[in-house]
């Protein structure tokens, strides 16, 4: 299969010419799901941004190549490159309330893409932004679609955001670290929901994330960074089951092992801790307080 997105040499220096990305490779086929995975620091972010050229000032690309498709995107002009993010690229980052514009109702931010990138009638552009927000599960999408970003909690606003991207069908995906700031819960639930729907609709994903753990759940092929370089690299399973890089192997024995935690046969347990009639009041318009 010919791949969807092809990196091959790439490379990032940061101001004062540290390489923070040095000779990374990997490719992605079209509708498949790559981790990138290793501890904080390893050029994670770095790598997946320069992928778009979307850098902090001063770092620059000395080397490499990113291919999208037959298109190659180091030498495009910065125009460009900017009508393919969204539509061709979407990204997804640890925290929305950075993408997501907090002035701007939420109906307004999504109908905006879609009336920008694919010059669809207000109307239209609605109706599709609620149609989304019903898969990504919002409950009362025009209720969402009438308020702000920061009436919502982190998982839900993240959910919003995923939908944000996922509005323009983007061949490809990349989420940065989206649920690291989300209890373990609410993290599991936005993955499942954001992999769902790319699997629904074919999109490629790029999953980056310091956790292996994910990567068993969710990736198919993963690469493992350290200090800018890619030390090992193959389909998720095998290289979970038979590390060969000793780095990989510290990683994976630093995962809990599963079932460990859990209460061995022998009847079932008590409960540890149990919750009943818990309810959660949004202050509502009127009142003295308001
Ligand atoms: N704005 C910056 N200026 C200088 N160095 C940076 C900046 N941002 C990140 N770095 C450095 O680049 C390296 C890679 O960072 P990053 O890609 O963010 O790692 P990761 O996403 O894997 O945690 C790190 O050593 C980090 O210290
Ligand atoms: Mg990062």
């Amino acid at each position: 299969m010919t791949a969807l997105l092809s990196v091959a040499g790439l490379s990032v220096e940061a101001p004062g010419g540290r390489r923070v990305v040095d000779d990374v490779s990997f490719t992605i086929e079209p509708g498949r799901f790559r981790a990138l995975v290793g501890e904080s620091g390893s050029g994670k972010t770095m790598a997946a941004r320069a992928v778009l050229r979307l850098l902090p000032p001063g770092f620059r690309i000395p080397a490499g190549s990113v291919r999208l498709r037959d298109e190659n995107l180091a030498a495009l002009p910065d125009a460009a490159l900017r009508r393919l993010r969204g539509p061709a690229i979407g990204m997804v980052f640890q925290e929305p309330m950075v993408s997501l514009n907090p002035a701007i109702r939420i109906g307004a931010q999504m109908r905006e893409a879609l009336v920008l990138h694919r010059r669809l009638p207000r109307a239209e552009a609605e109706a599709a932004a609620r149609a989304m927000l019903a898969r990504v599960r919002i409950g009362d999408p025009d209720r969402c679609l009438a308020a702000y970003p920061h009436e919502f909690s982190g998982g839900m606003r993240q959910r919003i955001m995923i939908a944000s991207v996922m509005l323009l069908r983007p061949a490809l995906l990349i989420a940065d670290e989206p649920t690291t700031a989300l209890d373990t819960l609410t993290q599991r639930e936005v993955l499942d929901l954001m992999t769902g729907l790319a699997r629904e609709e074919g999109t490629a994903v790029l999953l980056i994330t310091h956790n292996l753990g994910l990567v068993a759940r969710y990736a198919d092929a993963v690469s493992v960074m350290r200090e800018g370089r890619v030390v090992e690299e193959g389909p998720a399973r095998a290289v979970l089951a038979a590390p060969r890089h000793g780095y990989t192997a510290a990683l994976v024995d630093a995962l809990p092992r599963r079932g460990a935690v859990r209460p061995s046969g022998a009847g079932a347990a008590a409960p540890v801790i149990e919750a009943r009639d818990i309810a959660v009041r949004f202050p509502g318009r009127g009142g003295l307080l308001r």
